[in-house]
């Protein structure tokens, strides 16, 4: 049998757009195809039996000998064996395939995530995304397997069965198939309703995934502000939504099934009435007769599924359609084509009239700045200004408007995606750590690091201090997204990380906001030795942290208003001059309420 495939053999990105699933069914076609052949037989094997029972019917009337019969029924037994494997083997070939292409898109769907930019995170929602991983790749591959299986069996018997019944007496196959258009009615009204309603089912599922998955990562939040028993009721509301939704779908799910009973059935009364008169009239043998009823039994057993796998269809349909729209999706950053940057990469920056917009609403315009190789530079605004904005364009989390961002004098667009974010370590301002070892998490992306690798990223981000203190070192387990470390421990996790990397850019967005004065001051100091010769971009907030930088560029209304450094700004006498003696001011209205409480306490 063809053996498993490889999980890094994706196909050709120029045709990721299209039809992903379509292709894998096609790339399988041999083995459906092998399934199919062994199907048709299997149903034709299936369908000889009133044949052979026809031929002993009327053998019966003539007089017949006991071993001819016993002959008949050895035939019958050889049918059974026969259409018994063949149908093991479809089956088995069939879903066996289905589970494969599941394994395949699961795979790529995971590969797909891993390249949607961060815009596309920002409108998608988490519970969707997973409920499309989910339970929507089932429904493909039952529609892909068991449904399909099912779906064709029932063609096959349909077709030869009609055929056998053809070949036994027209006119009964006439009347037996007299209901036949209204079969087709009812299904093509099914088919919409059951699609219809399958699509409310997917929806609302995403909708409670995502509210459990926010409830649970969110649950320190909830339980702060005393929110068990208000989610507990939204929860149950969706919930219930759910239920009703999902009640709707069985009523037209289940509603084909006895309705096809019903008229099947009937069919078979009037075969009986008209064909027993044909019988005693002596237009059709007994035998004929016998297999007539026999192969409509037959196809009456299969039109009855057919309400079900009509509904199956219609729910891998709206599965293949909610899968492949994540798969259709095309990465808004994608890979550079340009000429490779020279190497080693210096770390020079320049950002030339930049402009970025948000849905229309434009956050920078008119953003120019230059950072020398190996200098200092501190964005200062308040928030909202876009600092972060500014620094993401450097690894290209988005990318601009207008104007251009060069590192090394060639625009990021054209640099190799891996190299860029290679060349750049980011801590963001939100620390980001897995529920793993403190170790794994430090290395992440550099599992190759050494002990004085580690030794040098934990001192300069002081985490060291904190090992001490911890029950297993490097090795402590830190609980899903880090919940046992205290923000600051995060944020200087999350800076080791950065460090391990020996970037030539490194970009603190507001890392350190977490960190004390004097930590925080003795970081700085640590990084001005690694830093040496190496570019950073600085945000902060605290004027203590920006003073260091050899140039502050201070942004307000979208566009760098001012820029100097620390000393020149004070000088100038402008926003930033404002927003130090503001802090000042703020600091020693501290400083007076501390000693105001210490003595108020001694007293
Ligand atoms: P602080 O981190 O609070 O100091 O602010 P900042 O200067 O880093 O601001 P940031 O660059 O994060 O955001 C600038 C503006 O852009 C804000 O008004 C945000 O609301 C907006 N913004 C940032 N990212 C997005 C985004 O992905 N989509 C949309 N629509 N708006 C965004
Ligand atoms: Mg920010």
């Amino acid at each position: 049998m063809t053996s498993a495939p490889e999980a890094g053999t994706p196909l050709p990105p120029g045709r990721a757009g299209s039809n992903r699933i379509l292709q894998y069914v096609l790339h399988y076609r041999w083995r459906y195809g092998g399934g199919m052949v062994a199907l048709i037989l299997a149903t034709i094997a299936s369908l000889l039996p009133p044949v052979v029972i026809q031929r002993a019917v009327d053998d019966l009337r003539d007089g017949i000998a006991m071993d001819s019969l016993a002959q008949y029924a050895g035939l019958i037994a050889i049918l059974a064996v026969v259409e018994g494997t063949l149908r093991y083997y479809s089956r088995m070939v069939v879903s066996g395939t289905s589970r494969m292409i599941e394994y395949r898109l699961r795979d790529d769907l995971a590969r797909h995530l891993m390249a949607l930019d961060h815009n596309y995170y920002v409108h998608a929602r988490t519970g969707d995304l997973m409920s499309r991983a989910t339970n929507d790749l089932q429904a493909v591959r039952d529609v892909l397997g068991p449904s399909l299986v099912d779906m064709s069996r029932i063609l096959v018997v349909g077709v030869a069965g009609i055929l056998f019944m053809l070949f036994i007496d027209v006119r009964l196959t006439l009347i037996a198939l007299v209901y036949l258009p209204v079969v087709i009615g009812l299904m093509s009204f099914f088919e919409t309703n059951v699609e219809h309603r399958f699509m409310e089912v997917q929806e609302q599922l995403s909708h409670l995934t995502d509210r459990s998955q926010e409830n649970i990562a969110g649950i320190r939040a909830v339980k702060a502000y005393a929110q068990e028993d208000a989610e507990i009721a939204s929860f149950a509301q969706a919930n219930e939504e759910m239920r009703g939704r999902a009640m709707r779908l069985a009523l037209y799910h289940s509603g084909l099934f006895p309705i096809m009973g019903v008229l099947t059935g009937a069919g078979t009364l009037l075969v009986l009435w008209v064909g027993g008169h044909d019988v005693v009239a002596g237009r059709m043998s007994m035998g004929e007769f016998v297999a007539f009823n026999f192969i409509l039994a037959v196809l009456a057993n299969q039109l009855m599924a057919v309400g079900w796998v009509v509904a199956m269809a219609q729910l891998g349909t709206v599965a293949i359609r909610r899968v492949n729209e994540v798969l259709r999706t095309v990465p808004s950053v994608l890979d550079g084509t340009g000429t490779p940057p020279p190497l080693p990469v210096r770390g020079e920056v320049e950002f030339t009239n930049v402009s970025v917009a948000f849905e229309g609403r434009e956050v920078l315009h008119d953003v120019n700045l230059r950072i020398p190789a190996g200098a200092t530079v501190a964005l200062v605004g308040g928030t909202g200004a876009g600092k972060t904005t500014l620094a993401g364009l450097l690894v290209r989390l988005s990318d601009p408007t207008g104007g251009s961002v060069c590192l090394d004098g060639v625009d990021v667009r054209e640099w190799p995606l891996p190299l860029l974010r290679d060349s750049v370590a980011f801590v963001p301002q939100e620390a980001f750590l897995f529920s793993d070892s403190i170790r794994e998490n430090i290395s992440y992306g550099r599992p190759e690091a050494g002990d004085a690798e580690y030794d040098l990223a934990t001192r300069i981000s002081r985490l060291s201090n904190d090992l001490k203190d911890l029950t297993d070192g490097l090795e402590t387990t830190i609980g899903e997204r880090g919940v046992t470390l205290s923000g600051g421990q995060k944020q200087r996790a999350a800076l080791a990380r950065a460090l391990m990397k020996q970037a030539p850019v490194l970009v603190l967005d507001d890392a350190l906001s977490h960190v004390d004065t004097q930590t925080e001051e003795q970081i700085l100091e640590g990084l001005n030795d690694v830093m040496a010769g190496r570019t950073t971009i600085l945000i902060a907030h605290r004027t203590s942290t920006l003073r260091s930088a050899d140039l502050l560029a201070i942004i307000e209304g979208g566009t760098i208003v001012e820029r100097g450094s620390h000393d020149e700004l004070l000088a100038a006498d402008g926003v930033y001059a404002r927003i130090y003696r503001e802090q000042l001011d703020a600091e020693r209205r501290a400083q007076e309420q501390a000693d105001i409480d210490l003595g108020g306490g001694g007293a």
